[in-house]
């Protein structure tokens, strides 16, 4: 099982919705968040010359998943999110030890499984 998450535009977040809905993946959790994504713009102080570091407003998705689901899910987000230009994001997929379905009890992949959906 992997955790994908994946840091995006805000503009962006319906279409990657759409696309994660086509592409089967149900089970998500979305925050906003503030984030850098490494540019530094140079600026002159009364000290020398400085650095600034600017937030970008940014949208976090967090998708668990078994291990066959990474490849369509993180194309459905690269599908949804990407416009070319710096600043699209980025995807990183995390190892998953354990998951659990508090109401069932259910464990790992029958957990990630959304209910209704044949185990796969
Ligand atoms: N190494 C990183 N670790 C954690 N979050 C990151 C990292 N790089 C980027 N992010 C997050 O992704 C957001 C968008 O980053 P950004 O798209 O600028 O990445 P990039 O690698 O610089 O790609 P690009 O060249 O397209 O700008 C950042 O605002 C930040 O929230
Ligand atoms: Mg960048």
């Amino acid at each position: 099982m992997k955790l994908v998450v994946a840091i995006i535009r805000p503009e962006r977040l319906n279409d990657v919705l759409e696309e994660l809905f086509h592409a089967e993946v149900k089970g998500l959790t979305i925050s906003r968040v503030q984030g850098h994504g490494g540019e530094l713009e140079r600026v002159e102080t009364y000290r020398g010359t400085t650095v600034k570091m600017e937030l970008s407003e940014k949208v976090r998705i967090e998708i668990g998943v078994s291990d066959h689901f990474v490849d369509p899910t993180v194309k459905a987000i690269i599908d949804g999110a990407r416009t070319g230009e710096v600043g699209d994001g980025k995807i990183f997929v995390l190892p998953v030890e354990q998951v659990y379905r508090i109401r069932t009890g259910e464990t790992d992949r029958a957990a990630v499984t959304p209910v209704g959906v044949p185990p796969g």
